[in-house]
């Protein structure tokens, strides 16, 4: 058993090409039911489904899904639909990666819904666990996907897992249990280990720190789409507008702190090429 990847511990003993560290999706191939239960995940499977994977959870004593303990606090948490959040995966020499993603709370589990093609869901068909840390502060998703130089990363409270040392108000330590590709990106459904309690502050709703998370989701998005050669796209001016209106609401009414992080915003996508947004 791997401690430090807990999903990974259904899987049986035998030589692993990754050098004691198992990919889920190579073994699980092997073990995986076909998907008989569309319904299961009805509103996320469409015809276009190129892979889906049932991972076993022999080790059902370490496993406890949200229909227990947990719900009702992940419930409150996360009462509006999407949420954003923090993703930490590791790779396969147990490095630390953080990603902005968006989680959702479904019946049958928390979900992450990653580019198939993202170092984080490179990660997570590898076998790594993944801790999820929720905040509302644009700071902490400005750090993660501008200035990942900034951040510190701290054990989780897991064997292998790791978390933040930022003000976050709750961080999750799962296991993924369900992984379905579709398309471009992958769901990935997860079973929770535990529910944790951050250290955030009190935090009074201001529009130019969401719109800060707007401009950051936008840029990821433009990034994302050139440095996959796709400048053309049709979607690509309707996001550089989206972003330019979310960075000038943060110049007019953010803190200093927040206007810095639009202004890095504006040099990255001058950097991509993308110079008249700001
Ligand atoms: C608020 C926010 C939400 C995001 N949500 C997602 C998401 O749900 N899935 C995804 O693949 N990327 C999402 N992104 C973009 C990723 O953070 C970005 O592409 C990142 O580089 C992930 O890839 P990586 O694992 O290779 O680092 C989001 C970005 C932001 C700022």
């Amino acid at each position: 058993m791997n401690p430090r990847h807990p999903a990974s511990t259904a899987l049986p003993n035998g030589p692993s090409p990754l050098g004691g560290r198992r990919s889920i999706l190579a073994e699980l191939r092997a073990h995986s039911k076909s998907y008989t239960q569309k319904e299961f995940l009805s509103d996320l499977v469409g015809s276009s489904t190129r892979l889906v994977v049932e991972i076993s959870t022999d080790n059902r004593e370490r496993v406890v899904d949200v229909d227990t303990e947990y719900l009702s606090k992940l419930r409150d948490a996360l009462r509006y639909g999407h949420h954003e959040a923090i993703v930490i995966t590791v790779d396969e020499a147990e490095k630390p990666h953080a990603a902005a993603m968006g989680v959702r709370l479904l019946n049958e589990g928390l979900a992450i819904f990653p580019y198939i093609d993202s170092r984080t869901y490179r990660n997570i068909k590898a076998g790594s666990p993944v801790s999820l840390l929720f905040t509302h502060n644009a700071l902490i998703f400005c750090d993660v996907v501008l200035r990942p130089f900034k951040l510190r990363y701290v054990s989780g409270r897991n064997s292998g897992f790791y978390v933040l040392d930022a003000d976050v108000d709750m961080h999750v330590e799962a296991v993924p249990k369900l992984i379905v590709e579709e398309g471009q990106r992958a769901s990935v459904i997860l079973s929770v280990l535990g529910v944790y309690e951050g250290r955030g502050r009190y935090f009074s709703y201001s529009r130019a720190n969401s719109m800060l998370i707007e401009a950051l989701v936008y840029l990821t998005k433009i990034r994302y789409f050139i440095s996959s050669g796709y400048r053309e796209i049709p979607e690509l001016s309707r996001w550089i507008e989206m972003l330019s209106y979310s960075i000038s609401l943060v110049r007019r009414l953010g803190s200093s702190d927040l206007v810095e992080c639009a202004e890095t915003v504006c040099k990255d996508l001058k950097d991509l090429g993308v110079g008249s947004v700001c």
